[in-house]
């Protein structure tokens, strides 16, 4: 595997290859990223992942330091899965970017506490397109409201890029694969997985959803130790609350965080 830390170099070496297949990431990898190395590779073109901790998109500076970083890991793990190439840029990135303001649907869901979140996500997302200019890119679907932001983004602005989604990879338990499960405690990962479980029990219950069953799953989760930022049953195109439980399909959306460490996860009702 190629890895490039420098701008310049990543734009000559970009010269010598025809179609890219992109995953951009922040790192410390795990099998959740490596389902969307596994994807990309399906296709026949060049696999290039990029590591960088983009600081834009933190609204806490100690989330952004303690961000776990497994440097020499990530580059094993991606060799093995066949990534050609690794692109590792520095703060240099972020010197005259052009800022991207997200549209309103940012505001919703993880951007109602997260002012600016997804400003900073757009905004590396484009730098990073621009320079590594790939035929397509994939981004999971554990982070729907990003998936979505940035397909429309790609659309509006013409950009010729496939967006490619991909399933949401799990523990054993159903907790999603994060970079922050490492930093939880055995228990908490097994309390985690009650996360992914009110979501089933809610797409169970479809038939009679309603703000009342929302809320009572909320309050079981508050009463378990977790502090819920939301828990939404929503439009997956618009990401507004529901009017009409009736609709489909409907995306129920959680973030809710257990001693201190933010989860998210969603489960889409057809
Ligand atoms: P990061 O959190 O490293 O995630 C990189 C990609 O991996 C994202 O598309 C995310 O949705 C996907 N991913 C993470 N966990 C997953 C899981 N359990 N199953 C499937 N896919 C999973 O998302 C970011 O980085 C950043 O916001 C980024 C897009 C790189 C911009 O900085």
């Amino acid at each position: 595997m190629k890895i490039i830390t420098a701008y310049q170099e990543f734009k000559d070496f970009r010269n010598s290859i025809e179609s890219v297949s992109f995953v951009p990431t922040m790192g410390n990898l795990h099998n959740g990223h490596m389902a969307l190395i596994d994807k990309a590779k399906s296709y026949d073109s060049h696999v290039v992942a990029s590591i960088f901790i983009n600081p834009l998109q933190f609204n806490d500076a100690s989330d952004f330091n303690n961000y776990p970083k497994s440097i020499d890991d990530d580059i094993a793990i991606l060799s093995e899965h066949g990534c050609d190439s690794l692109f590792i840029p520095d703060s240099s990135i972020l010197e005259d970017i052009e800022e991207i303001k997200a549209p309103d649907k940012a505001l919703y869901l993880c951007g109602m506490n997260r002012p600016g979140h997804f400003d900073g996500v757009l905004t590396i997302v484009n730098k990073l397109f621009k320079i590594i200019k790939p035929s397509r890119s994939f981004f999971g679907k554990k982070d729907f409201q990003q998936l979505t932001l940035i397909s429309n983004f790609v659309k509006e602005n013409n950009l010729p890029i496939e967006i490619i989604s991909v399933d949401t990879v799990r523990e054993q338990n159903g907790l999603a694969m994060s970079s922050r499960n490492n930093r939880l405690s055995e228990s908490d990962r097994e309390k985690a997985s009650k996360l992914y479980k009110t979501l089933n029990v809610i797409k169970e219950n479809s038939y009679n959803l309603s703000y009342e069953l929302i809320n009572k799953h909320k309050d079981e989760l508050i009463q378990q130790g977790f502090v819920v930022d939301y828990l939404s049953a929503c439009s997956p195109d618009s990401l507004k609350n529901l009017e009409d439980f009736n609709s489909r399909p409907i995306l129920v959306a959680i973030a809710a965080s257990i001693s201190g460490i933010r989860l998210i996860d969603n489960i889409l009702i057809d």
